[in-house]
């Protein structure tokens, strides 16, 4: 990491309620202090409820926190008004899901084309980007095939893609290979490096793969909605590092809810 380390996300006294005032008040995240830095690679673990989809989106101004104060680049996000959280949605952070959250019966070209047909990229350019983050990702020649064409990590691949094609510096995944087998997670893993190490982005990864986590620079520990524990990673594996082979195309073979562990 740089020496002099710049904070894109300063998180303090992060607090989301549910169902608040009555008797089932929920509190889903409870004081959360974090600090994350441009270029870092985080990953965010905890148990099943322990709050982590919830401060993924607080982070990607999905939603708004009930209490405390979120800065993302400069900007206070917790005084952002809708119009304002969108746009910092749209050109300052990609989401990937577990799903892939796909449009059905569009190809995966349209597919990384759409965030950009709404932020107004001209057709030409829209196309010849999408094509450019399509084979980045191994996908260059699956472009004209729909979702359900293609197996789960070759979605998940188009849905790494459509996040980047607004050129964020944040890209947040919320379990990416959670419904993938574990060498296409070690696939989709390793773009994840790729975009973190060539392209500087920062990268917000939950994982309940204890394997994947240690990938990472910075481990954040959950538990009922706050941190016990931020301890560092070992970082990518040196063996991935030198190639990512991104362009074979993998075996259709595997299923979305397969599991080799
Ligand atoms: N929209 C909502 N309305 C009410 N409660 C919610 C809502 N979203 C989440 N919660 C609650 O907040 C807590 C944290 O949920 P969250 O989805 O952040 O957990 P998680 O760590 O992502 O779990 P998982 O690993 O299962 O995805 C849970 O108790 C959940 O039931
Ligand atoms: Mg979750």
């Amino acid at each position: 990491m740089a020496e002099e380390k710049e904070k894109c996300i300063e998180l303090t006294g992060i607090v989301k309620k549910y169902f608040i005032g009555t008797e089932n008040e929920l509190v889903a995240l409870n004081n959360v202090n974090i600090d994350i830095y441009k270029g870092e690679f985080v990953a965010v673990v905890g148990a099943s409820g322990s709050g982590k989809s919830t401060l993924m989106n607080i982070i990607g101004a999905l939603d708004r926190p009930t209490e405390g104060g979120y800065i993302l680049d400069g900007i206070d996000v917790a005084k952002a008004d809708d119009d304002e959280l969108s746009e910092i949605r749209n050109k300052k952070i990609g989401f990937v899901f577990q799903t892939y959250n796909l449009i059905a019966k569009t190809n995966a070209l349209k597919n990384v084309e759409m965030p950009m047909l709404y932020a107004g990229v001209p057709g030409k350019k829209r196309v010849e980007r999408a094509q450019e983050l399509l084979k980045l990702v191994g996908m260059g020649d699956r472009m004209k095939h729909l979702p359900e064409e293609l197996s789960g990590g070759q979605k998940q691949r188009v849905a790494i893609a459509r996040a980047m094609s607004n050129d964020p510096s944040i890209i947040l995944a919320d379990e990416p290979t959670g419904a993938l087998d574990s060498k296409t997670g070690r696939l989709v893993m390793d773009i994840f490096h790729k975009l973190h190490d060539e392209q500087g982005k920062t990268v917000i990864l939950i994982t309940h793969s204890p394997e994947l986590a240690e990938e990472t620079e910075r481990i954040i520990s959950l538990k009922d909605g706050q941190i016990t524990g931020i301890r560092q990673g070992a970082g990518r594996p040196k063996e991935t590092a030198k190639e990512t082979k991104q362009d074979q195309p993998e075996q259709p073979a595997e299923t979305s809810e397969g599991n080799e562990e």
